[in-house]
């Protein structure tokens, strides 16, 4: 039977080089390979900067002080693990506390709880565990201590919130939560004459 030997170039098909030529082909293209695993394994010594010298904490290292590589931390070092002074919880919240709460919920915990606390940020719109609504019975009676302590140690699948969110922070951020709370459970009696007469008056929107 009589073979055809094709191959693709851009005119089209044309002939292969007869199979003699095939196998010189092969063994050129199969010394080839071997040379660049050759020069790729060439590469592998490890380099100066990886095989560096080390020192171990007690070891003697004379380019330090006291010729010794443990030295004492920097003048203000704090340890990771030293817990933050708690702050007293502010007894009012001004107007630029609840503006720095918001700035401060809006930048840490809207991927969760959402903008307006409702629990659909946009990390559970894509299936983290979604948290509960600031305005659920339970959380309208929790203390302002209680929003405080969530975000100084986290709650179940939410982590703290410590290293970011300094204590002076989390008031102005508990006081925001109060703010988000009441937006959408006024009680229209709690608010002044005035203001009652307002709503009063007001046109339904369509
Ligand atoms: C990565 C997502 C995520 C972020 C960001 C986040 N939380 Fe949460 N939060 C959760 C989840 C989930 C829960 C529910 C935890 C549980 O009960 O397992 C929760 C619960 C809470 C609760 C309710 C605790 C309770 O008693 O049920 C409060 C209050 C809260 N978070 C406040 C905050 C504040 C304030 C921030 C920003 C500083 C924040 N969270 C940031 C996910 C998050």
């Amino acid at each position: 039977m009589m073979r055809l030997y094709l191959k693709e170039s851009p005119g089209g098909f044309a002939p292969r080089p007869p199979p003699e030529r095939a196998a010189l082909d092969r063994h050129f293209r199969a010394g080839a390979i071997a040379l660049c695993v050759l020069l790729a394994l060439a590469g592998c010594k490890k380099a100066d900067m990886y095989q560096q010298q080390s020192y171990r904490t007690y070891d003697r290292n004379p380019g330090l002080p006291g010729d010794t590589t443990e030295q004492n931390p920097v003048e203000h070092t704090v340890a990771q693990e030293q817990p933050d002074t708690p702050v007293p919880q502010p007894a009012i919240a001004t107007a630029q506390t609840l503006a720095r709460g918001q700035q401060r919920y809006d930048i840490f915990c809207t991927p969760c709880h959402g903008t307006t606390g409702a629990g659909d940020g946009m990390i559970v719109l894509r299936g983290f565990p979604h948290p509960p609504d600031f305005t659920s019975e339970r959380l309208l009676r929790a203390t302002a201590q209680h929003f405080y302590d969530t975000i100084t140690y986290g709650k179940g699948d939410m982590y703290s919130y410590a290293a970011r969110v300094p204590p002076s922070d989390r008031w102005a951020i508990a006081a925001y939560i109060r703010a988000l709370q009441l937006s959408r459970h006024a009680v229209i009696a709690a608010l002044p004459q005035q203001d009652q007469a307002l709503i009063a008056s007001a046109e339904p929107t369509r």
